[in-house]
């Protein structure tokens, strides 16, 4: 039997926020859904969150896992305080438990999946996740015999200088015999410079127990801090980053792209410097998106053009031109072939193919045909001061510069609107639609000087 209990309770001081520090934010995803991602491959018989500081906050997060066991520390005393509280829920369990501490969302499965398969077959009390770091500050020491077998483990507050100087660290994950933890956990004390109860103290009073190296040190980031978050946000896009680029993506100047790990990118993508793709994003083959661009929740089809542009919940066909500076929004639905220019909003408004609003235009709640043509400054009034209403306009239909169209308001088919025209009726197919005042000149109204004639 496996069990993996996850760390959850800390108020996490270092960041100075009333967020519980494992609901801290990385890359879309909190930090302990991350751990508890890196646990789920295991396919363990039981998990267990260990809450305290934020219980129910943090709880309600994670409604969509109803298998997760909450386990109350209601002061947080320690991690090893906390790891005392599963004697009760652990009574009568047997196997090993996998400590996971929710503030190292680096981790991966594999890494986890090979301290278990490790410590099984060394057969040991507890086998200990360690990670030779450059820089080993905060961490508790590790220090083993030449065999691997851990003599102590030394918190950074605790350590003398030359102890310091150890650069084998804790990940804080372990993989422990139950039954042999059980009988080490009520031993505990808190003599130590914070005067908690550390679970690291149990290897003191565990015969047999060995440490297991990283080979990619990264994986053990602890986050304690906003400049550790900061860090760990740098570390996942990397990996996100070369990860699409050893599938075809061609990134220009990555350092200043980010991409979400739900993202889905097809071959040949072109991604230009400063786009942002978030959320549950996908684009299509042979599409160029950048520079300057920032796609969240939407689809972009095949061979697209995406410039200086911002989608968000919306989709789009293929080979669609986007920008410069278009804003598509509110589940919009662009088909193919169409082009969104300089200075376009769309806003739910659903495009047929080979439609064009090319500049200067605001779509909103509307539903455009195939093949329409929108003037330069045509805007959709859909709103009357109290509710939203549809502008519905057919196939083929041109609206002249400067049209506005107050809905609820319906252009047919092969309609043609004249340049400033205020719609406020409904405009039947193949009809010409003019509706703007009546032009005056006055000739002969200045003499040669330019000053108004006398009458
Ligand atoms: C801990 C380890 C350290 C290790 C490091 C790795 C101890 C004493 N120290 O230090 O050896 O190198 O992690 O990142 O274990 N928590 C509780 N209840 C508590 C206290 C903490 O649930 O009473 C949770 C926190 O929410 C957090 C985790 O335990 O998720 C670790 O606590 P933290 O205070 O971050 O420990 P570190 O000082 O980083
Ligand atoms: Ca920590």
């Amino acid at each position: 039997m496996l069990a993996v209990a996850v760390l959850a309770a800390g108020k996490g001081t270092r960041m100075k926020s009333d967020l519980p520090k494992v609901l801290q934010d990385l890359g879309g995803r909190s930090l302990l859904s991350w751990v508890l991602n890196s646990a789920r491959p295991l396919a363990p018989d039981r998990i267990l969150v260990i809450v305290g500081f934020g219980a129910e906050q943090v709880q309600a997060s994670l409604s969509d896992q109803p298998d997760l066991e909450f386990v109350l520390q209601a002061q947080q005393l320690g991690t090893g305080h906390a790891i005392q509280q599963l004697l009760n829920p652990l009574k009568n369990f047997r196997g090993e438990l996998v400590v996971l501490t929710g503030d190292t969302p680096l981790l991966r499965a594999s890494t986890i999946a090979n301290l278990v398969e490790f410590h099984r077959s060394q057969r040991r009390s507890a086998t200990v996740l360690t990670g030779i770091l450059p820089d080993p500050t905060g961490y508790g020491r590790v220090f083993c015999d030449d065999r691997q077998k851990i003599i102590e483990i030394v918190e950074h507050r605790d350590c003398t200088p030359t102890q310091r100087l150890n650069s084998r660290v804790s990940s804080g994950v372990y993989c422990f015999d139950w039954a042999e933890l059980a009988i080490a956990l009520p031993k505990l004390t808190n003599h130590n410079a914070q005067q908690e109860y550390y679970l690291t103290q149990v290897f003191d009073y565990l015969p047999e127990v060995y440490a297991l190296d990283l080979a990619d040190h990264q994986e053990s980031l602890g986050i304690n801090d906003r400049l550790q978050l900061a860090q760990a946000y740098g570390v996942l896009q990397q990996r996100i980053k070369q990860d699409w680029m050893r599938h075809g993506v061609t990134m220009i100047m990555p350092e200043t792209i980010t991409i979400d790990p739900e993202v889905q990118l097809a071959a040949n993508v072109r991604l230009e410097p400063q786009t942002h793709l978030r959320g549950k994003t996908q684009i299509g083959s042979g599409s160029k998106i950048g520079p300057g661009s920032l796609i969240e929740n939407s689809e972009i089809g095949a061979d697209c053009q995406v410039l200086y542009s911002v989608i968000t919940a919306s989709s789009v066909g293929d080979r669609v031109k986007i920008g410069p500076f278009a804003h598509i929004r509110g589940e919009s639905r662009v088909g193919s072939d169409c082009r969104l220019g300089n200075y376009v909003e769309l806003k739910n408004a659903h495009l047929g193919s080979q439609t064009n609003a090319a500049h200067l235009s605001y779509l909103g709640d509307a539903r455009l045909g195939s093949q329409v043509n929108i003037g330069a400054g045509t805007i959709t009034a859909n709103f009357d001061g109290k509710f939203k209403h549809v502008t519905t306009i057919g196939d083929r239909t041109k609206t002249g510069s400067n049209t506005v169209l107050v809905a609820p308001v319906s252009l047919g088919n092969n309609v043609n609107v004249a340049a400033g025209s205020v719609i406020t009726q409904s405009v039947p197919d193949n009809a010409l639609a003019i509706a703007r005042a009546m032009q005056v000149t006055k000739p002969d109204y200045y003499d040669a000087q330019g000053q108004k004639k006398s009458e």
